[in-house]
């Protein structure tokens, strides 16, 4: 098959379409024809050498892919080969097939492009676990969305305001802003502009923001302290501003605030396959009514993986990069 290398890594000029074999389905897993892969910024970090793969997983880039059953491992039930399933994968999705565990595969929902399912997995995944389960996030609530124009944040745009949460989500352009009204925000602050923390609070009536999904950390963490609400909890997922913050504990302490933080990739199996029983539970039937869809920012072919990165990293996209494996 082939598949996208990265060689020594470096940046996204490393990345060129090679050939190895097609890998396996082993027992408990599916072997998927890949029609779409999704891009994340995890991706960009293991091209550079930052964020190697957990042991066991593909060498290969690529969380999230959609396309269909090609085989099917020992001890799979769940699906026939032909099925069109997404899946979150622990590597190996730049490329024309790659094995899944069986567990972590959901069904397309209907009305939903493929490209659109190779978008949904990482997103859903991190969001329901992090905002939903360990933020607790409730319904009338408010909660503070950081990157809300990216792919997880778009995500969690939406689907907290499907869930009756009320949205505020910071965007780095009057284009991004837009964006995150129209999937649903109730409020957008244009953080370049003007004063998230101010801005928060004006929002609230003094209150704060209930929970803040904090892509950032760095210097951001002191600032999203100051924007939390009583009983507050800020669902640490990234740290793409830093990853030393200077924090006085005293709020902690004042508003009883919790900090959680999470990484998808290196958890559990079981984890993640309870986590997709969750979403087929609490998001599939609201994406079978055409609600929460990602937005495609663009398709770039397999083999144009380096101009998707370029692309990924010049922060110009609003929702997500998707690569089209079947055209290299
Ligand atoms: N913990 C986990 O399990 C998990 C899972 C998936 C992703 N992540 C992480 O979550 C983060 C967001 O992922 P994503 O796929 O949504 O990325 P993305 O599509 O690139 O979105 C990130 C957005 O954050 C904003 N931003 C603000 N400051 C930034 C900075 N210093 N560098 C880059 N972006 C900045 C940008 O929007 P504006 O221009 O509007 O500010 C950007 O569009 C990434 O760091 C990713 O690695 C974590």
């Amino acid at each position: 098959m082939q598949y996208i290398d990265y060689g020594e890594g470096g940046g996204p000029e490393v990345l060129r379409l090679a050939t190895a074999p097609t890998p396996a389905a082993g027992p408990g897993e599916v072997l998927i024809r890949i029609a779409f892969a999704g891009i994340n910024r995890p991706d960009c970090g293991q091209r550079i050498g930052r964020y190697p793969p957990p042991p066991g997983a593909s060498p290969i880039l690529g969380l999230e892919v959609s396309g269909s059953i090609h085989a099917v491992g020992e001890g799979v039930e769940e699906w026939q080969v032909g099925d069109a399933v997404c899946a979150l994968v622990p590597g190996g999705g730049y490329a024309e097939y790659c094995t899944a565990p069986a567990a972590h595969c959901l069904p397309v929902p209907a009305g939903c492009t493929l490209a659109q399912a190779a978008a949904l997995p990482e997103a859903l995944f991190t969001v329901w676990d992090n905002l939903f389960e360990r933020a607790r996030l409730q319904p009338g609530e408010t909660l503070l969305v950081h990157g809300a124009s990216g792919g997880v944040g778009s995500t969690a745009v939406q689907l907290a305001s499907r869930k009756g949460v009320r949205v505020i989500a910071l965007a780095g352009s009057a284009a991004k802003a837009e964006a995150c009204r129209e999937w649903g925000a109730d409020a957008v602050i244009q953080y370049h502009d003007e004063d998230f923390v101010a801005a928060t609070h004006a929002l609230t009536e003094g209150r704060g923001a209930d929970v803040i999904l904090d892509m950032l950390a760095g210097p951001t963490l002191a600032r999203n302290l100051d924007a939390l609400a009583l009983d507050g909890r800020i669902a640490l997922i990234a740290f793409m501003a830093g990853a030393q913050s200077t924090i006085d504990v005293v709020p902690i302490l004042r508003k009883r605030a919790t900090i959680t933080g999470s990484t998808l990739r290196p958890c559990s199996l079981a984890h993640k396959a309870r986590l997709a029983e969750a979403l087929r539970r609490e998001v599939w039937p609201l994406l079978e009514r055409g609600e929460c869809l990602p937005r495609i920012d663009r398709v770039f072919p397999l083999a144009d993986a380096a101009a998707a990165h370029h692309h990924f990293e010049s922060l110009r996209h609003v929702g997500k990069l998707v690569l089209d494996c079947q055209t290299a």
